[in-house]
């Protein structure tokens, strides 16, 4: 059994009554009424996936779109073009669903690549399968690789991802750094109860291979809308968890938009603690710096202000934002026989209306006004 989703609402353009029309004359790019410009774009290859994470799919699965209702190797490579000639884009990440699953995704890389040379081309993965295609990968053009890790003990990985895959993604997860898919880059999402507590332990294992260890806040974006504010694990108490064995500084690299906020990772010396964020804190470390930690804290320290990210969904649909609650259809007049100045266009209207800002970051327990969306991550893209 699986179970279906509400869609959002879908708009081929921008009318009486709804949001305000990008005005003409509006430069060139993927501008929004806020003045950001959106040059990182995230094309989810399939909504598919083999996992059923507890944060993103129901145990039953969810429906999966038809086959035609999904943008062809050809298309997908198109919709890039338009997007890095025509409009700015300049890097891609590829998502799912799982994106190993399509099994032409070795093909769709060696065609973007082709066509972008110097093109970033990342890719989000649960590795599963990663180990027996990370060369392929990294042959075909890939340039890099993230990979979702919640928890390296194989129970608790179970239970969160319901499936008994563990060793699969740790091999997965070498071969990309074997491959030279470096960085690799971890996600972690905590639960609270189930692999929080695991989180220096993650971070260990890490810093010890290289990895860079992000640690997401857990978002509404469930398909079993089981998200509770009280139960999700904040960026402050993460920071808080990591401080008992480590003193973590702030990256001085600049952040560039990204989600994930860096800290450099020094051993606390046994004991030494002062508040976090004091300098009788940073007293407390020892040693050279181990590596690097990102926190992302989507809810409770959001980054909207500075988002460069615009979406295409498996079907060919614009989303400005992972929140978004009305898509535009690209695919649909791609499939029309529109001319890439038209798909250009269309990309315009939809980002122009890009929401300010999600809408989670209330105190208390949620938001009275925050909507979830009707999409899962599974069906938009992480
Ligand atoms: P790198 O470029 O590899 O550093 O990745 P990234 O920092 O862009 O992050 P990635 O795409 O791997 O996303 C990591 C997580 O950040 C996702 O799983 C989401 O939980 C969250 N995230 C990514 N993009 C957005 C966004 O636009 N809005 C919000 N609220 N969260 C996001
Ligand atoms: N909240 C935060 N992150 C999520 N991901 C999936 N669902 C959620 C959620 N509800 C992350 C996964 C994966 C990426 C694609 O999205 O950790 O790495
Ligand atoms: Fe887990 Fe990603 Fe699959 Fe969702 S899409 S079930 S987060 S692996």
């Amino acid at each position: 059994m699986s179970i279906q989703l509400g869609m959002p609402q879908s708009r081929d353009s921008v009318g009486p009554g709804l949001p305000p029309a990008r005005p003409a004359g509006t430069p060139s790019g993927l501008l929004d009424q806020y003045g950001r410009r959106a040059t990182d774009m995230r094309l989810s290859l399939t909504d598919k996936c083999n996992l059923r994470c507890t944060y993103c799919m129901p145990a039953e699965g969810l429906e999966w779109l038809a086959k035609q209702a999904v943008m062809t190797a050809d298309e997908i490579v198109r919709i890039v073009r338009v997007g890095v000639e025509l409009l700015g884009v300049r890097e891609l990440r590829l998502t799912g669903g799982e994106p190993l699953v399509r099994a032409d995704l070795v093909d769709i890389i060696a065609a973007l690549r082709s066509n972008h040379p110097e093109l970033p081309i990342s890719m989000t993965t649960n590795g599963v399968g990663l180990d027996k295609k990370a060369a392929a990968l990294k042959a075909a053009g890939l340039t890099r690789i993230n990979v979702s890790l919640d928890s390296l003990h194989e129970e608790t990985f179970a239970k969160l991802t319901r499936r008994p895959f563990l060793d699969r993604v740790l091999a997965g997860v070498d071969a990309a750094w074997a491959a030279g898919l470096g960085p690799v880059k971890l996600n972690a999402v905590l639960m609270r109860g189930i692999n929080d507590a695991e989180s220096p332990a993650l971070l260990a294992w890490a810093l010890e291979r290289g990895y860079e260890l992000r640690f997401i806040e857990q978002m509404p974006l469930d398909a079993d809308h089981g998200w509770t504010r009280r139960n999700m694990i904040t960026a402050a108490e993460i920071r808080s968890l990591l401080s008992v064995d480590y003193v973590l500084s702030p990256d001085p690299r600049a952040r560039d938009g990204a989600p994930a906020e860096r800290f450099e990772v020094r051993r606390r010396v046994a004991g030494a603690a002062g508040p976090l964020g004091s300098d009788a804190e940073q007293l407390g470390a020892e040693g050279p710096v181990l590596g690097t930690v990102g926190i992302i804290a989507s809810v409770t320290e959001p980054f909207c202000a500075d988002c460069r990210r615009t979406r295409i969904t498996a079907e060919g649909k614009i989303m400005s934002c992972l929140f978004s609650r009305e898509e535009f259809d690209l695919l649909g007049l791609l499939r029309e026989g529109a001319s890439d100045e038209a798909l250009a266009e269309r990309w315009q209207d939809a980002m122009w209306v890009k929401p300010k800002a999600h809408g989670m970051d209330h105190t208390g327990l949620g938001a009275a006004d925050f909507v979830q969306p009707d999409r899962s991550m599974s069906a938009i893209g992480g």
